[in-house]
């Protein structure tokens, strides 16, 4: 290298340095645990939102089984090795365990210790916030002041406890944004669930987050508080919770024709629809998750058939087709340091030719990860989009010795919060990723003797 050259490069990596350590300095050891008060100080008077707190994941955004390995299995390590993903070893705590990132108490202890860092995103901080920085709302850049004043949605409350306040911000959906986008050091957006909303229906309508995950019902927001008509209920119910889930999307088949005989070729068309959700399905964790469409058919004498999807022939379809032979997630092998690793199921238990709504998370090397950290690309979009319908295909040559009689064609949508292989790996406990149906439809035609 010349000496420009090499005054150039010094800068480039000074601005890289910057840039890298700007993610996390932001709120970096700028409040001390103390600045913030404990949940329990407003469970004595706030007692159904403290409730209903306690047992939403945002209560246990540090303590959650999952976090806990994520954090300190793969992504401690691999801040440690890995200059370029450096960051996550503060960063991961920006949203999951703020009070400690702000305390400059980074890494945490283990939640088995009890700190002040297993409050998660609590009472005290949200109703501290006043804003957020910038024009979009991502890798907790909010604002905070906390104190003696709790911001709220309405206008002059009294309490005997806080000075409150009224803030428009706590009634928008960026609000949300801050710890729902997330960007990695590729300037990926890894998590988007506030920008997707932005651009879909209820955005543009207007229908915020709240609206859906905190609904008002009629009763008080305090002990001592008046009647009110329509107090936000503190619920943040999602993926964790079957019933949510149920339903979220809908599906019909049909077949294009009401009879066939034995040898005929018959097409079923499956609709999917995302009728519940103001985000795409998956959302938020989309590395984690998969959401598929299981098709059998079962024949007048029993016989069940599985039907595998037809192909579009998009680029990038191959991820979104279940194949028991396709491997991923080999940058586990990497951060774990096991020599061979050859990788581990890329759609775990998925039966193969299911159709998988997924978006593909690539590592720099190319291959479907878990490590949104790591990310370096995505595969194809291939999600459902808030209140966007899909039609997939199934062309079955129907067996020569087929039974006369009715045939019951099955469409099952399956959901699961982390492909099996991958929690299996890592030991993760069966509730966090047993697969569930979240709903079916059947449709029948007959077989002419
Ligand atoms: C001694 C009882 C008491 C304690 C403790 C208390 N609050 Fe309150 N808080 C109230 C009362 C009373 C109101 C007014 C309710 C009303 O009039 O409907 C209120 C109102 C609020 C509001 C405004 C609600 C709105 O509709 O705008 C927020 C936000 C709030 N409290 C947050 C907190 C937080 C966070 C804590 C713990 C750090 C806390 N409170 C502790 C009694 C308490
Ligand atoms: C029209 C109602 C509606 C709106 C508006 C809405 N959601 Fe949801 N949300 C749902 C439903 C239904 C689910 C369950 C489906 C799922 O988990 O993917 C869900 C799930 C979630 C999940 C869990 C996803 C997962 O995989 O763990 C998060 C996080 C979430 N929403 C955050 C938000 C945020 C942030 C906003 C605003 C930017 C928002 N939601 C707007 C209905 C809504
Ligand atoms: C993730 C951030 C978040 C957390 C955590 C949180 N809140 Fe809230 N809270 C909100 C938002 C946002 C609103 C206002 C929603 C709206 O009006 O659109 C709200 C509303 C309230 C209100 C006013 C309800 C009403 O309609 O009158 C009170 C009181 C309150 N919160 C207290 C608490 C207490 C106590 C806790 C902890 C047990 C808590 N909050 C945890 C975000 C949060
Ligand atoms: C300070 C950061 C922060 C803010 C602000 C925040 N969230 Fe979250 N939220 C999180 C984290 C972290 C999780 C993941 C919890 C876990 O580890 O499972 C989460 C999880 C959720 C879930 C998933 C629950 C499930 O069952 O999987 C929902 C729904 C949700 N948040 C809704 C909201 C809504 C609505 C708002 C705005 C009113 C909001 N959040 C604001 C950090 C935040
Ligand atoms: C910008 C905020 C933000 C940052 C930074 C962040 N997360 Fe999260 N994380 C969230 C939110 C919000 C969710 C919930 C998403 C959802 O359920 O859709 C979540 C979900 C998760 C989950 C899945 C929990 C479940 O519901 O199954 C794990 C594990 C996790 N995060 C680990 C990490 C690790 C490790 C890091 C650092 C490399 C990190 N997160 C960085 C906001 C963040």
């Amino acid at each position: 290298m010349g000496k420009p050259d090499r005054i150039f490069f010094i800068l480039v990596c000074f601005g890289l340095f910057l840039a890298h350590v700007s993610v996390a300095s932001g709120i970096e050891g700028t409040h001390p645990y103390d600045a913030f008060e404990r949940p329990q100080a407003c469970a004595s008077c706030h007692i159904d939102i403290a409730r209903q707190h306690e047992q939403a994941m945002m209560s246990q955004s540090y303590t959650h089984i999952w976090d806990e390995i994520e954090y300190f299995e793969l992504a401690v390590p691999h801040a440690r090795k890995d200059p370029k993903v450096a960051e996550v070893e503060a960063g991961c705590n920006g949203c999951h365990a703020p009070l400690a990132l702000m305390a400059g108490d980074v890494p945490p202890p283990r939640p088995s210790e009890n700190s002040r860092a297993n409050e998660g995103v609590s009472c005290d901080l949200c109703h501290t916030m006043t804003g957020f920085e910038g024009d979009t709302p991502f890798n907790f850049n909010w604002i905070v002041d906390p104190g003696k004043t709790k911001r709220g949605p309405r206008e002059g409350l009294e309490s005997p406890h806080h000075v409150t306040v009224m803030s428009e911000y706590h009634k928008t959906a960026e609000f949300c944004g801050a710890c729902h986008n997330e960007k990695n050091p590729w300037n990926l957006f890894v998590k988007s669930t506030h920008l997707e909303w932005k651009e879909g229906p209820h955005g543009k309508a207007g229908i915020v987050c709240q609206s859906c995950h905190m609904p008002p019902a009629a009763g008080r927001s305090a002990r001592m508080g008046s009647s009110l008509p329509d107090v936000r209920q503190h619920l943040f119910h999602g993926a964790h919770d079957p019933g949510k889930l149920a339903g979220v999307i809908e599906v019909r088949i049909h077949p294009e024709t009401r009879e066939a005989e034995p040898g005929d070729t018959i097409k079923l068309t499956a609709v999917c629809v995302n009728a519940k959700a103001g985000h795409k399905v998956p959302t938020g964790s989309v590395e984690d998750r998969a959401l598929w469409l299981h098709v059998t058919a079962t024949d007048a004498e029993g016989t069940v058939y599985h039907l595998p999807v037809d192909r579009k022939g998009f680029e990038g379809e191959e991820y979104t087709v279940a194949s028991s032979s396709a491997l991923g997630y080999q940058d586990i092998g990497e951060i774990k340091e096991i020599p061979d690793f050859k990788g581990l199921k890329r759609d775990g238990e998925i039966p193969d030719g299911d159709r998988i709504f997924r978006m593909a998370y690539l590592d720099p090397k190319g291959r479907i990860t878990i490590s949104q950290w790591y990310t370096a690309s995505f595969g194809y979009d291939y999600r459902l989009a808030p209140l966007e319908a899909r039609a997939e295909t199934f062309t079955w040559n129907l067996p020569d010795e087929m039974p006369a009689g009715p045939v019951v064609v099955t469409a099952e949508i399956w959901y699961t919060r982390l492909v099996s292989s991958v929690a299996q790996f890592l030991k993760v406990p069966e509730e966090e990723w047993e697969p569930i149906r979240i709903n079916s439809h059947a449709t029948t035609f007959t077989i002419l003797d």
